[in-house]
């Protein structure tokens, strides 16, 4: 190649921060070369939707100025229960071309949005393993406002999209390059931020059940504001571990527990739809992310309550960080910065 392609930066909007993040390919595999964060205000994004689209392109702004950038490629993610749907379905045999001109029409019956609505992508899987002339597809529904929106948003911030992925392919795009030797078992990746968890099954590498359920790590701090009549600032204080006034660590834990509870009774519900409904094969292992993970006894809880193996997802198993950056302070924080670094490692044309 004469050009190196250009790398492109990572960017995960989350309802609670932006992550940015830039990996580049090295001689010996990958580096991390960027990762800058900044909190948003409460409130601006809710549910997937941006409430106030100036004060978050000012974000983006400060977030880009700040990790020394001004413009440039990036890669953004959407997800969201209201905003995207991720469905494996199963078609007659038919060749990608035959199944553009079909799509729209054969989609419109799993899709709970109105079709005229969304961008819709597929991907084919492959024949199914006990019906010759049937095969798995991968559809994708994305609300076109929603996109568009995001899209908007990054370009006003002076930066250029170039490739719009789905928040749970890029957990799994990070997962497989960290874990490749898991690739053939039955893996949980569960990622849990502050306003929802997304729950991705994937079975031989290959995802086959998809799912973003509205409750997250907000609710560990809306329970905590409640039963400690606490200020939300105070209740992220305390949930991170930090000290306040009037409340001891132990009487958050328990708080922090019973809101763990209702979390994995979500989760718990995902996996039960596996077993019921995809595959009577056990689920091997749970790999945990997300800013929740962060929690003091969230993964031991977890273990317990979903009585499987759940390790947290370490993003630098196979990536290394240039030493031009914190490690230390990164791999601390490494699973809230997982979306975007899956972000940050795809490419266009992938
Ligand atoms: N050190 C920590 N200890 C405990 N909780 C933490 C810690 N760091 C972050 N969190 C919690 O994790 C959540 C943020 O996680 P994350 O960054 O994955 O979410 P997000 O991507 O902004 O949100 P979402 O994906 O839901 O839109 C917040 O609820 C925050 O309080
Ligand atoms: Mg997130």
């Amino acid at each position: 190649m004469l050009f190196k392609k250009k790398e492109p930066i990572g960017l995960d909007i989350g309802s609670s921060s932006l992550k940015v993040a830039k990996i580049t390919g090295t001689k010996t595999g990958y580096e991390l070369s960027l990762y800058n964060e900044l909190q948003l205000p409460q409130g601006l994004i809710v549910d997937g939707i941006i409430s106030d689209s100036s004060t978050l392109v000012s974000q983006i702004k400060e977030l880009i100025r700040t990790a020394g950038l001004k413009s440039g490629d990036v890669n953004i993610g959407i997800s969201g229960h209201s905003s995207v749907i991720v469905k494996k379905i199963s078609l007659p045999l038919a060749t990608y071309d035959e199944l553009s001109a079909s799509i729209i029409s054969e989609a419109e019956q799993y899709i709970p949005f109105d079709i005229s609505e969304v961008n819709l992508d597929f991907e084919i899987l492959g024949t199914k393993r006990d019906e010759e002339d049937m095969m798995d597809v991968l559809l994708v529904a994305v609300k076109k406002n929603i996109m568009d929106s995001y899209v908007e948003a990054v370009q006003q911030a002076g930066l250029n999209p170039v490739v719009l992925d789905i928040d749970s392919f890029a957990l799994s795009n990070i997962f497989e390059i960290n874990y490749p030797e898991d690739i053939n078992k039955n893996i949980a990746i569960v990622n849990v931020g502050a306003s929802k968890t997304s729950i991705n099954i994937l079975q031989s590498g290959a995802p086959v059940f998809t799912r973003d359920s509205a409750i997250g790590s907000n609710y560990h701090t809306e329970e905590l504001c409640r039963a400690f009549d606490l200020s939300w600032e105070n209740a992220e204080r305390l949930k991170k571990g930090q000290p306040i006034e009037k409340v001891s660590p132990e009487e958050a834990a328990i708080v922090l527990s019973s809101a763990s509870d209702e979390l994995f009774a979500e989760v718990y519900r995902s996996f039960e739809y596996f077993r019921s409904s995809i595959s009577d094969e056990v689920m091997n292992e749970v790999y945990l992310s997300g800013g929740a993970a962060l929690i003091k006894g969230f993964q031991d809880a977890m273990i317990e309550r979903l009585s499987l193996k759940v390790a947290v997802m370490d993003p630098f198993k196979n990536i290394s960080i240039s030493p031009k950056l914190d490690a230390s302070y990164i791999k601390d924080i490494a699973p809230s910065a997982v979306v975007a670094l899956g972000l940050a490692i795809r490419r266009a044309g992938d």
